[in-house]
């Protein structure tokens, strides 16, 4: 009889659980730009902006989606181990794509100005002068070999803002990212060919301090 009634009442709770699972993994989309593809010139292109949002972002969504549908119904821990290096490449790059966006601002809403304000001082306190930190940030940043991310990050262990960097779409996981800067070739090479400084000296014009200030407020808080 219990058997029986196992029997009648297996399905429908797998399934159950099923669909339940499937509607709590909702898919991860393409956040707007909060601000239109040429709204960064002339220091970042409206074709480079429209390709690195709209393509590029745009693959690291469909390959985290994938990544993670596969994982799911992966039965082997070595199946998902297997997939561990695309969750991390294309997760990384949706994670850090959605974070550089939203620090970047058009020069003409306040991009590039950084107000007196606890970020400014908190600089200042750790490197120096403001200067000092573009530069540091500049210099780690050229120096990546290969692709990656330079970062302004906030240590909460040491409670100091320092300049990190990372390779490939590794985010940052160590300090909190307050600015991030995106030193693939697909950010800067349509505008600024292989100079990479140029790319870098001219993005600090559309940096989103407010939204670094932020940030900053909030790992402290
Ligand atoms: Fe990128």
């Amino acid at each position: 009889m219990l058997s029986a009634i196992r029997t009648a009442v297996r399905p429908t709770t797998l399934l159950a659980r099923n669909v339940a699972s499937m509607g709590m993994r909702s898919k991860h989309t393409l956040p707007d730009l909060p601000y239109a593809y040429n709204a960064l010139e002339p220091y970042i292109c409206e074709e480079i902006m429209k390709l690195h949002h709209s393509k590029h972002h745009q693959t690291y969504v469909n390959g985290l989606n994938a990544a993670e549908e596969a994982y799911a119904s992966a039965s082997t821990p070595k199946e998902r181990i297997a997939l561990q290096p695309a969750l991390k490449f294309n997760g990384g790059g949706h994670i850090n794509h959605t974070l550089f966006w939203k620090n970047l601002a058009p020069a003409s809403a306040e991009g590039g100005k950084l107000a007196d304000g606890p970020l400014k001082q908190a600089i200042e306190r750790d490197f120096g002068s403001v200067e000092a930190m573009k530069k540091e940030l500049n210099t780690k940043t050229a120096a990546i070999q290969g692709s990656g991310w330079g970062w302004l990050g906030y240590n909460k262990s040491t409670g100091k803002l320092e300049v990190v960097t990372t390779a490939n779409q590794d985010p940052l996981i160590s300090h909190v990212p307050l600015i991030g800067i995106d030193i693939w070739e697909h950010a800067f090479y349509l505008q600024y060919k292989n100079v990479k400084p140029d790319y870098l000296n001219a993005i600090w014009n559309v940096i989103n301090f407010k939204e670094a200030e932020a940030r900053f407020l909030e790992a402290q808080s």
